[in-house]
């Protein structure tokens, strides 16, 4: 298997956030982890990138063992992260909020290649390539925490809610762009989001987290009309 986390479990002082949970992905796989508010996704998440250590389980990423490993060798591997909350650094400009998502890698004229592709990729970026990150929208600095993360040049790329407080027009443009990372690059994506019906419209296969469990996983096309998954996460919303 490709990616894989293992029964892992883990603990915030005696609070078990994640229980017994294993997911696992194909290469080019497109997998959602959905669920409500508080269900343990941005904690496995973190557990993926080294920065929540495990209580119990293992994580494998092509032939790896990650859970071992501080967070800066887990980007090495090829993990990167967009954190929930899209953290940009708001005084400096996009251009080096770009550069500094490559600060792991020396092969300068793939940077600057890859400079290219995210400006080619998210234009609004290009538009504002010299203006300080601060001043964008929230819809643009999702994009720019996404481009920074591409700038890792990724094999497997984590989002947590990528659309949380964004208009609906750029929640679409972000749907699509993550499409596209996936199809054109090959990377593969573990997509966390509290909008299910977006993330089961762009997922291969999902997991439904329930109080730190997975309680419903399969592929998303069929969840999008399993019962189960439109009482739990679907039901009234958008
Ligand atoms: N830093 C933390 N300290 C204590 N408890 C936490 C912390 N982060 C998350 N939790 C708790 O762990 C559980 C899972 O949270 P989280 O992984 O953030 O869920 P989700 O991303 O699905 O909303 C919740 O009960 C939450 O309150
Ligand atoms: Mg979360």
């Amino acid at each position: 298997m490709y990616f894989e986390v293992k029964n892992i479990n883990l603990n915030y002082d005696r609070v078990r956030a994640v229980r017994n949970v294993s997911i696992s992905m194909e290469e080019g796989e497109t997998i959602a982890l959905i669920g409500a508010n508080g269900a343990g996704k941005s904690s496995t998440l973190r557990a993926i990138t080294g920065l929540k250590k495990l209580t119990e389980g293992e994580i494998w990423f092509d032939g790896t063992r990650l859970d071992h490993l501080p967070p800066d060798q887990i980007v090495r591997k090829g993990v990167a992260m967009v954190p929930e909350g899209r953290r940009v650094f708001p005084f400096m400009s996009v251009k080096d909020n770009l550069l500094m998502g490559a600060f792991t890698r020396s092969d300068k004229r793939a940077i600057a290649a890859d400079l290219e592709g995210v400006l080619a990729r998210f234009p609004r970026l290009k538009e504002r390539y010299s203006q300080a990150a601060g001043t964008l929208s929230g819809g643009e600095q999702q994009m720019l925490v996404i481009g920074r993360a591409l700038m890792a040049a990724p094999r497997l790329l984590l989002l947590d809610e990528p659309s949380l407080g964004i208009a609906p027009k750029l929640v679409q443009d972000i749907a699509r762009s993550i499409v596209a990372i996936n199809r054109d690059h090959g990377v593969s994506v573990i997509l966390v989001e509290q909008n299910s019906r977006m993330a089961l419209a762009i997922s291969h296969r999902a997991y439904a987290f329930s109080t730190g469990e997975i309680a419903i996983e399969g592929i998303s096309a069929e969840l999008r009309t399993d019962p189960r998954i439109q009482k739990l996460y679907l039901g009234g919303e958008l």
